[in-house]
């Protein structure tokens, strides 16, 4: 296994029921946060925790990812023609080009474990990123940066969590862990959407994993679990009883945009500090709540 994790999965096919009809056409990735999709700040995370390979996991009307990561020849020439060197900049520069993008098509949403194990054909025996663009987090060094630091040092899987809400356990992977030392401690077991009064913790696993190539082998025995999909946390919970597997409390702040209310929590955030309109939405609010 390399020391290094130079690939990160972006699961993309789900169907994003949630912010219908927004997403009847459109993926939930593409929503924007101000300026930029969701799916692009999650490639930005990725790109500057050195990752090199970009595997999407991708679905029925899902062309518009593959499009906005293309070059766009009709767009630049156009910004190009009329002047607009900011603008074309911004279009140009949304992935370097020493990143690969690899698009692999998930046929039928059959839950995030299922999105994953497709990605293994490109993957092989590397540990690598899986990376969950609505769970936006927005931190100074990349999420995926500080658990890649983990991993180099631990060499095994490493989630990413955070305390929630008792009473929201039933909306996410729960972990109980040994007590974090330095935002890291050995997991011991892992639960799918438990109810609050069943749940071990409210150590909540959010949308960023390293994970060692071991769990797709867990990933093709695991049978459907909750809501009839292939849960991820159900290859997790097979791989603990045979390697160390970490929860890694990340500094940050996670806005849940696959969620209405998250995602209008992250455009006020962004938008508060965006370079060209911060100033001017920071006074519209004051305004507004005056
Ligand atoms: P979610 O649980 O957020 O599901 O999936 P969803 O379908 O996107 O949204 P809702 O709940 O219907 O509103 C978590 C992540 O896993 C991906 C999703 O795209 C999302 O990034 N996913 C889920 C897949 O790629 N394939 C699946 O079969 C399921």
């Amino acid at each position: 296994m390399k020391a290094k994790i130079s690939k990160a999965v972006f699961p993309v096919a789900g169907m994003g029921s949630r912010f219908l009809p927004a997403t009847k056409a459109s993926p939930k990735e593409m929503m924007p946060i101000v300026d930029k999709p969701l799916i692009q700040y999650a490639v930005e995370e990725a790109v500057a925790a050195g990752i090199t390979d970009l595997i999407f996991i991708t679905g029925r009307n899902k062309r518009a990812i593959e499009d906005h990561f293309d070059k766009a020849y009709e767009v630049e020439a156009e910004l190009s023609a009329r002047g607009k060197h900011e603008l074309l900049a911004a279009v140009q520069d949304i992935v370097p080009k020493t990143v690969n993008c690899i698009y692999i098509r998930q046929a039928e949403p059959l839950g995030l474990g299922h999105a994953v194990l497709c990605a293994q054909p490109v993957v092989n025996d590397e540990a690598f990123a899986v990376i969950l663009a609505d769970d936006l987090i927005d931190s100074e060094q990349p999420v995926v940066g500080q658990m890649t630091s983990v991993f180099e040092e631990q060499r095994c899987s490493v989630l990413g969590v955070e305390e929630v809400p008792r009473e929201q356990t039933q909306q996410y992977g729960i972990v109980s862990s040994e007590s974090l030392t330095r935002g890291v401690g050995r997991i011991s077991a892992i639960v799918e959407k438990p109810s609050p009064e069943s749940a071990p913790s409210n150590l909540a696993v959010v949308g960023r994993y390293v994970l060692t190539p071991r769990i797709f082998h867990h990933l093709q025995r695991v049978s459907a679990g909750a809501g009839g999909e292939i849960q991820l946390t159900d290859a997790i919970a097979a791989l603990l009883a045979e390697e160390p597997v970490l929860a890694y409390r990340f500094r940050g702040t996670r806005y849940d945009c696959g969620s209405k209310l998250g995602y209008l929590q992250a455009t006020i955030a962004f938008g508060r500090r965006h370079t060209e309109i911060g100033a001017a939405f920071e006074d519209y609010l004051k305004r507004l709540y005056s």
